[in-house]
């Protein structure tokens, strides 16, 4: 990646751990942070921080010229369970922040986009087991619908304007950085901190739902892996699949057990069961493999170690 960067939505769960990346690796002042609120964790002291209502084109047109923007990651958007409660809203923020950075990109002022698509474009009629990078899609929640529109528009400006757009779609990211954000996968973050405050944890899904998930150290490794990989190896600009692992609440249950053994959980789903009951079990992401190189490093056992020592330390917690 050449050139200075433009994380939108930088406070959000990917954001946070891609900003302290990016920084890390190319400096904390070429990496821009921007999000609608000012952000409270300190670690956005240490670089470039902008308020941004990604909404407002001009706005983020001014950021761009300001520090001479190269590469943008477009993460602002709202997550399955709050689009839900409220489409209008969801649909309006999840593809105008797409458009308006695309369009930065088709006038020349950008070299390359970075745009998060998700399990959530699949849809009920996609098998589900070892879902495939080209099946049928028919999303049936607001954010699903959004990401697979996003996607398609993304190889759109790649075909027709030669634009540089690359994406991934993320399984469910579990991280200890960021609270959980409104989310459906994010019962497998929320787990983590009462098992470790209260030693109970009430499930919005039930104990068989079987869905793809990714330790976030994996997904920012693939997010950086993608974008910094030659441009002939992306051979999709629509969305790559990308898998780590698969796990039930049941079977997380029993992992943290291992550390907690007096760790109790019981069930009450909502309507998030039926936006996971949509969402594939498991993803064969061969393609991501194949083209650029990935491959995940996480299993199950290492998330839940990990998760636990991470939160402990972050909360002073003591079991
Ligand atoms: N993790 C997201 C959600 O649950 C899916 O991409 O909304």
């Amino acid at each position: 990646m050449q050139g200075n960067i433009l994380i939108i939505g930088a406070s959000g769960q990917i954001g946070i751990e891609l900003t302290l990346a990016l920084r890390a690796k190319y400096g904390n002042e070429s990496v821009i942070a921007s999000d609608i609120r000012q952000p409270e964790d300190p670690i956005f002291e240490e670089g470039p921080f902008e308020i941004l209502n990604v909404l407002d084109k001009d706005r983020l047109f001014e950021i761009v010229r300001k520090y001479d923007i190269k590469i943008i990651f477009q993460l602002a958007a709202l997550l399955s369970a709050t689009s839900e409660k409220n489409p209008a809203f969801a649909w309006e923020l999840n593809m105008s922040g797409l458009f308006h950075t695309l369009d930065l990109a088709k006038e020349g002022h950008l070299h390359q986009v970075y745009w998060p698509s998700s399990i959530a474009a699949f849809g009920p009629n996609t098998p589900a087991d070892s879902t495939p990078q080209y099946t049928i899609m028919e999303p049936t929640s607001v954010y699903g619908i959004s990401k697979l529109a996003g996607e398609r528009w993304c190889e759109y400006y790649h075909l027709k304007y030669g634009v540089d757009v690359r994406g991934l779609r993320y399984p469910g990211l579990i991280g200890y950085r960021s609270e959980p954000g409104g989310g459906t996968t994010d019962y497998a973050v929320d787990i983590f901190y009462h098992a470790l405050e209260t030693g109970h944890y009430t499930c919005f899904l039930q104990e068989n739902t079987m869905l793809p998930m990714m330790m976030m150290e994996d997904a920012i490794r693939a997010t950086v892996g993608i974008m910094e990989a030659a441009s002939d190896r992306i051979k999709i600009r629509g969305s790559y699949n990308l898998a780590g692992i698969s796990f039930t609440p049941a079977m997380l249950a029993t992992e943290i057990r291992k550390h907690i053994p007096s760790f109790t959980i019981d069930y009450a789903p909502d309507f998030r069961q039926s936006l996971a009951d949509s969402w594939p079990n498991s993803i064969d992401d061969s393609n991501a493999r194949v083209d650029w190189g990935w491959s995940h490093e996480y299993d199950m056992e290492r998330l839940v170690s990990t998760m636990i020592a991470e939160i402990k330390k972050k909360k002073i917690i003591k079991v």
